[in-house]
């Protein structure tokens, strides 16, 4: 999964032996994303940010955004573009750290902001180097995108599934192979009450990642936004075919050795890992919810300033992303945040 999402040459999100630059995510790629419903997903998380900024922090600054895993830069800028419509003196000593640690698409990133500069927008190649004293961390659909080690309960026991090498039909297969050592301790946590066959996975690189980003700030806030479960539902024995799916201009597939680099491949996230990870490294959940709640408690000074007033077009269409993002059958209920804060010592 890792190579063929991240191969530097040939992977889905570097490409650069096909075709240099970032994917489209939309309408014309192969999924749809909050970011790329349109420009009100970042009006919303900015109202959101400048009220934490102004309860939380008592306004004061420096005070710095980390987002990680920012594609093509669109929601940094359509956040900044969203502060500076509600006019928040937060806006003046903001500044906004997109993290992408490949140096190809680093450079990308670097020549679109030097065509198109956006005041406070800065690319940064580490979480490390992206440290502050006081700010809000973000990211929207990346950790999906981790790569997953696949597990497959058979013959009454827990197996890895690994991938092999099909001589015969000159491809890759899947091949089982006993659990390695380090997953006995999840497998006990799960039990053995699950059925044949049962394919689930798990993502080991979200506790190495939450130790880096928990460093970020001393004084600081955590989002995490993504489709996924906590255990209890994560690991249920209906959920025998897990979670692990291939997207492709716009069509859901099973097969993930199909289209290498072509396609997109992507997992739920284990909420209650994120959580565990997270509490180890000393910040504490200070929230829960879907995108439908989260979205709407942001939106309410946006929405009081529509009152009684006749939407125009720009509003209409506003109102319409509004929609996508909220409603509990479009975005709101797949999409979860998960907010951390660090505790005062
Ligand atoms: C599913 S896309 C989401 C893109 C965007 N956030 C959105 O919501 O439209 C996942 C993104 O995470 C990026 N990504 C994966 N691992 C990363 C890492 N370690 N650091 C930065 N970006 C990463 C991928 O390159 C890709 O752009």
């Amino acid at each position: 999964m890792d190579l063929v999402l991240y191969h530097p040459e040939w992977g889905y999100y570097s490409r650069r032996g096909v075709a240099p630059g970032f994917r489209e995510v939309g309408r014309g790629g192969d999924f749809f994303t909050s970011v790329s419903v349109g420009e009100t997903y970042g009006l919303l998380l900015a109202h959101r940010i400048t009220r934490i900024w102004e309860t939380d922090f008592g306004r004061a600054l420096p005070f710095v955004l980390v987002e990680q895993g920012g594609h093509d830069g669109r929601l940094a800028r359509d956040i900044l573009a969203g502060l500076r419509e509600i006019g928040t003196p937060l806006i003046e000593g903001l500044e906004y750290r997109l993290v992408e640690p490949r140096p190809g698409l680093r450079k990308v990133l670097e020549d679109d902001l030097a065509n198109n500069p956006v005041e406070g927008l800065r690319v940064i190649d580490s979480l490390e180097a992206s440290r502050a004293p006081a700010g809000l961390f973000l990211c929207n659909e990346l950790l999906d995108a981790f790569p997953v080690d696949l597990l497959v309960f058979t013959e009454g026991a827990w197996h890895e599934r690994r991938v092999g090498w099909d001589g015969a039909s000159a491809r890759p297969d899947w091949v089982t192979a006993p659990l390695r050592p380090e997953w006995a301790s999840f497998a006990a946590l799960l039990g053995t009450d699950y059925p044949e066959g049962y394919q689930t996975e798990l993502c080991p690189a979200v506790d190495a990642w939450m130790a880096d980003a928990a460093l970020l700030f001393e004084r600081g806030f955590w989002w995490i936004i993504d489709y996924g479960h906590e255990q209890s539902d994560y690991y249920l024995p209906q959920r025998s075919t897990g979670t692990l799916r291939c997207y492709r201009g716009h069509r859901a597939g099973e097969d993930p050795f199909a289209h290498p680099g072509e396609q997109d491949l992507t997992a739920h996230v284990d909420f209650t890992r994120v959580e565990e990870a997270a509490r180890r490294e000393g910040l504490a959940r200070s929230l829960f919810t879907d995108q439908h709640h989260f979205l709407i408690d942001a939106a309410r000074p946006w929405l009081l300033s529509l009152e009684g007033k006749r939407p125009d077009a720009a509003t209409a269409k506003r109102l319409r992303q509004f929609q996508t993002l909220t409603h509990p059958a479009m975005m709101g209920q797949q999409f979860k945040v998960m907010e951390f804060t660090r505790p005062r010592a």
